[in-house]
C-alpha cells in the first residue's frame, strides 16, 4: 500500500509518488532497477524541458524501433550499440581480467546453428571475390596452457560489407563457422579478408544517426564466441590494424586497443603461410591467440 495519502501536484511529488507505488515490489533486484530508471527518466524530462511533441516523437521513435524488429532484424540491438549502452553493460560485466581475451558487443548478427568446420576449412565460399584471408592462433588458460576442443563460432560480413540476413539468400547461413581446438590448442579458420561496413541505417537508428550527423561505419573485424568446459565463454571480434575506418571511429564504439591484429599480405604460393589451408592467389594472415579464464 502507498503511504503517499495525499495527491501529488508537483513535478518532484509525481516522482516520488510513482516510486512509493513500487515498495511492494516483491523481487528486490526488479524494485532496485525500476526505481533508478523512474528517477532518471524523470530527471532526463525535467532536465531538456522536454515538450508534448517532443515526447510523442520519441513514443513514435520506439514504435518505430519495435516494428522494425523481425527473426533477422534486431533494431533494438542497434540502437543500444549506437548509443553506446551495449559497450557500457559489456565493460561493467567483463571488468578487463588480466591476460585475459577482452570482449566487445555481440551485434544482432550472430545466428545460431552455423556448419561444424574442419581446422583450415573455408567458411567463405560465398564470398568469391574477397581477399582470402587465414586466422590462426591458439585458445590458451590464463596461465598459457593450450585447451584442447575450444569452440570457436566465428562469423562476419562478406568483402561488400553485408551479412547473410542482409542478402536475399537471408535464409542460408553464409560466412560463418564453428572451428574447434586442436590437441595442441591450434586452429585455422580460412574466410575473406573483413572491410569495414555500415550498419544498417533504414531504420530509426539511421534517422538518428542522421540527425546527430554521425557516421554509421564500423572498422573491419570477424566476430568470435570462444568457449570451452571449466572456462568463462568470451564474445569477442579481433579488428585489422590496417583498416583505415579504425582511425575514424567504430559507431558502436566496439573498438579495444587487445583486440587489434595485424593481417600480413602475402604472395600467391607461400605455403608456409597457409597453415594448412588451400589458398588460391594472393592472401593475408592474422595470428590470434584467444586466452579464456577460468569459470568461476
Ligand atoms: C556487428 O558487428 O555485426 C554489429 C554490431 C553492432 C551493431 C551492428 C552490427
Ligand atoms: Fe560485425
Amino acid at each position: 500500500m502507498s503511504s503517499v495519502t495525499t495527491r501529488p501536484t508537483t513535478e518532484d511529488d509525481i516522482t516520488a509518488a510513482v516510486i512509493d507505488r513500487l515498495q511492494g515490489t516483491p523481487d528486490p533486484r526488479t524494485k532496485e532497477i525500476m526505481t533508478s530508471l523512474v528517477k532518471h527518466l524523470h530527471a532526463f524530462v525535467k532536465d531538456v524541458q522536454l515538450t508534448e511533441a517532443e515526447w510523442f516523437e520519441g513514443i513514435k521513435f520506439l514504435t518505430d524501433t519495435g516494428h522494425m524488429c523481425t527473426g533477422m532484424r534486431q533494431e533494438f540491438i542497434l540502437l543500444s550499440d549506437t548509443l553506446g549502452v551495449s559497450m557500457v553493460v559489456d565493460l561493467i560485466s567483463h571488468r578487463k581480467p588480466a591476460g585475459a581475451t577482452e570482449s566487445t558487443v555481440f551485434g544482432p548478427f550472430y545466428r545460431e546453428g552455423s556448419q561444424p568446420r574442419a581446422n583450415g576449412e573455408n567458411m567463405a565460399t560465398a564470398d568469391p571475390n574477397g581477399t582470402p584471408c587465414v586466422i590462426a592462433g591458439r585458445v590458451l588458460d590464463t596461465a598459457g596452457k593450450p585447451i584442447a576442443g575450444a569452440l570457436l563460432d566465428v562469423w562476419q560480413a562478406n568483402s561488400e560489407g553485408f551479412y547473410d540476413a542482409q542478402l536475399p539468400t537471408h535464409d542460408q547461413l553464409q560466412m560463418r563457422g564453428q572451428y574447434h581446438s586442436d590437441n595442441d590448442g591450434r586452429f585455422v579458420i580460412l574466410t575473406t579478408r573483413p572491410v569495414a561496413y555500415p550498419i544498417p541505417t533504414d531504420g530509426p537508428v539511421g534517422r538518428m544517426l542522421k540527425a546527430t550527423n554521425r557516421h554509421a561505419m564500423r572498422p573491419a573485424h570477424v566476430h568470435f564466441k570462444v568457449s570451452a568446459d571449466g572456462y568463462e565463454p568470451v564474445t569477442t571480434h579481433i579488428f585489422d590494424g590496417g583498416d583505415a575506418q579504425l582511425k575514424k571511429g567504430d559507431t558502436v564504439f566496439g573498438v579495444k586497443d587487445s583486440l587489434i591484429t595485424e593481417f600480413t599480405e602475402h604472395p600467391a604460393g607461400d605455403t608456409a603461410a597457409m597453415k594448412g589451408a588451400k589458398v588460391n592467389g594472393p592472401f593475408v594472415t592474422a595470428d590470434f591467440d584467444f586466452v579464456l579464464k577460468p569459470a568461476k
